[in-house]
Parts: C-alpha cells; sequence; structure tokens
C-alpha cells in the first residue's frame, strides 16, 4: 500500500479550499451584484467539498498513473504547493507580526451582553449556534502615536465605529445597551462611522435614535458601505445627517480642532463612485481618512493620508485557533482582517465591527474602538 497519497491529499484539500476561499475573497471585494456572489459562494462551496469526492479516483491516479502534465494534475500540484507551503507560511507570518510601532498601548474590556434577546433578523438560526460571540462586545482602547500630529491634538480621542448592519438580530436593545456604554465614558472629540448601517430599509430608522444618541466635542463622521448601497443610500445619508452627522461620501471637507486644521476625506469605493478627488484640497492640514474598506490602503497612501479607518471585513467573523481568518472580503484576502497597520506614510485601524449581515461570530468578538492620538516623539 502506497501511504503518501494518502498523506498528501488532505493537505492538497486544504490547500484546494484556501486557494478558491482567496478567490471567494477576491470576487467579494468586487462591486457586483450579491446575487452573483451567492451564486459564487455556493460553486465554491460545492468544488471545496466535490476535491473530497474525488479522493478514490486521485489516490487511483496517483498510486498507478499514468502522471501527466494536464490541468487535472497541475491544479492538483498548486493545492499541493498552496496547503504545504503558502498556507503554512502566511499562518506563520501572521502569528509573528508584532504590533507596528505607532501603537503606543492597547487595552481591551469586555461588555458582556450576553443573555440579551437574539431576535428574528436575517439568518437569526445562526445567532443561536453554541459559542457565538455575537453578543459580547470587545471595547478597545488604543493610543496611536502619528508621525505628523499637531502638537495641539495630544491626547484627541476618536470613537471608531463599524459595521452595525442593523437588521433585528441582534435586537434593539443590544445596541442600546453598547450606546449607553459609550455615552457613559468621556465623550470622544471626534466620532467616526466606517459604514454597514442597515441590511433592511425599514431599519434605517434605527439610525437617528441610537447613532444620534453619540455626542461628542468636535465633529461626528461617517461613510457608508456596501450593505448601504443595496438598502437605499440616499435613505442611509438623511438618517445620518439627521442624527447629527457629517456624511462625507466620496469627498472631503476642512474641519478646525484646537485651531489646527483637519482634513476629513470619505472613500466609499468601490460601490460608489467616482472618488474624492483631492486635487484642489490643501496639503499641509493632517489627512484623516474614512474609508469602508481597508482596500483602499493604496489610495490613501499614494494621497498622503496620515490616519484611516475602515471596517467591513468584520476581521473575518470566524477565526480558526492558530489559523485566523479565512473568508475576509478584500482584494488583499485576509492581510488586513482587523487591527492597526502601518504603511508610510498612513496608519491604518481597521476594526472588527459591532454585527453582520450573517450573526455568526466564533473566536472574533465583535468590536468597538477607541483611539487616543500622540505625536510622535
Ligand atoms: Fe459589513
Amino acid at each position: 500500500m502506497n501511504w503518501l497519497p494518502l498523506l498528501l491529499l488532505p493537505v492538497a484539500w486544504i490547500g484546494h479550499a484556501f486557494a478558491l476561499t482567496v478567490a471567494l475573497n477576491i470576487a467579494y471585494s468586487c462591486p457586483v451584484h450579491r446575487r452573483f456572489l451567492r451564486t459564487f459562494r455556493l460553486l465554491i462551496g460545492i468544488a471545496v467539498f466535490s476535491f473530497a469526492f474525488a479522493f478514490p479516483w486521485w489516490i487511483d491516479r496517483l498510486t498507478h498513473g499514468p502522471l501527466r502534465l494536464e490541468p487535472i494534475t497541475a491544479w492538483l500540484a498548486i493545492c499541493l504547493f498552496s496547503g504545504l507551503i503558502i498556507l503554512p507560511v502566511q499562518t506563520l507570518r501572521r502569528n509573528l507580526r508584532r504590533e507596528p510601532a505607532v501603537v503606543a498601548s492597547r487595552q481591551a474590556s469586555l461588555l458582556d451582553l450576553r443573555g440579551q434577546p437574539l431576535g428574528f433578523g436575517k439568518h437569526w438560526r445562526l445567532a443561536r449556534l453554541p459559542f457565538n460571540e455575537l453578543l459580547e462586545v470587545e471595547v478597545s482602547d488604543l493610543t496611536l502615536r502619528l508621525p505628523r500630529l499637531p502638537a495641539a491634538w495630544d491626547g484627541l480621542t476618536i470613537l471608531h465605529l463599524t459595521d452595525l448592519h442593523f437588521h433585528g438580530t441582534p435586537t434593539r436593545t443590544f445596541f442600546d445597551a453598547v450606546i449607553d456604554h459609550l455615552t457613559q465614558g468621556p465623550t470622544p472629540d471626534l466620532v467616526c462611522l466606517t459604514g454597514d448601517y442597515v441590511d433592511t430599509v425599514r431599519h434605517m430608522f434605527w439610525i437617528k435614535p441610537l447613532l444620534g444618541r453619540l455626542q461628542w466635542n468636535v465633529a461626528g463622521l461617517a461613510v457608508l458601505g456596501n450593505h448601504d448601497f443595496y438598502c437605499r443610500p440616499s435613505g442611509v445619508r438623511r438618517e445620518l445627517r439627521r442624527a447629527g452627522y457629517r456624511v462625507l461620501g466620496n469627498d472631503w471637507t476642512q474641519l478646525e480642532v484646537r485651531g489646527q486644521p483637519l482634513l476629513a476625506i470619505g472613500n466609499e469605493t468601490p460601490w460608489f463612485r467616482p472618488e474624492s478627488d483631492l486635487a484642489g484640497a490643501p496639503d499641509g492640514p493632517f489627512r484623516l481618512c474614512l474609508s469602508h474598506s481597508p482596500d483602499a490602503i493604496g489610495w490613501a497612501k499614494s494621497h498622503r493620508v496620515d490616519l484611516m479607518l475602515a471596517g467591513h471585513v468584520h476581521g473575518g467573523q470566524v477565526r480558526v485557533p492558530v489559523v485566523g481568518s479565512l473568508f475576509v472580503p478584500s482584494r488583499y484576502s485576509r492581510k488586513y482582517d482587523c487591527g492597526v497597520f502601518h504603511e508610510a506614510p498612513t496608519t491604518l485601524h481597521v476594526g472588527r465591527g459591532l454585527s453582520g449581515r450573517e450573526p455568526l461570530r466564533w473566536n472574533c468578538r465583535p468590536e468597538v474602538s477607541r483611539l487616543t492620538l500622540r505625536p510622535a516623539r
């Protein structure tokens, strides 16, 4: 009995699933219709499981040959390379990755809302699966030391919320409890919202009573996400304005913060076009960009953005121990799934979001972030 195929095929299957998941991630980063994406996801799922059903055929082929260079053997080689080399090396690099030097401190506390009703919104059955962390909110307190931050802004605070996905699961009581907790703390200078507020048109009427309760010293800023794009975006913008937010869209505005100018930039691409035109924007001010997707990092770097806030990818929502996230709807796949990244001149903070259209979170708690900015030493 030749045991080699029996050892290699499970690894090739993992590589096969990983390669197809990367393809799915890239497809989900594109502004294509959700119906196409759902069909593509179904096909990928079928392709992943059909590999296992072909095990006897693979074993016969590998054991008795002939093994010629043809598309099916070439794909097997790619899967083996992916399962043996790419996935382990990428996972190791991710686990060894250090927090960038701009992160001066990080603390997290748990807002445990288990016991709140789960409701009957979209995919409500998923919310009832065991070990779901949907109602365990992590409040992250981060201090960032940023190179171009004006000295007058030492200690400036930003509350960053993203991906609330109002649709009924979790219920409004859950979001009320989160807002209650946030309003009990110090008032932030800026409140920044980076999109995906609703998954149904009728839930846009939660925006004002919930997000309108947040207070700020300087401004509340907002951009829309891909889920808002599919739920009457003009209505979402109207409700955000009614709640007191400046909806940046794909545009910029200049604010004065503690006597210093701040360029606040919105980026709602690729779902809303055209992207912000910064040709007429002043050069000097600190540049803060709110982008729904972290995929705009290249654009932000080329436009000398100092701090970019993003969401969209939900940290992957399901994180496998050691391996981490897998399904991350980004052209960079799981590279910017959550956390802080610094690629000069831009520091990127990607929040895991508060909820999701699919209310399931394993090993990936929902998150709200409070950032304190300090000038670099
Ligand atoms: Fe989202």
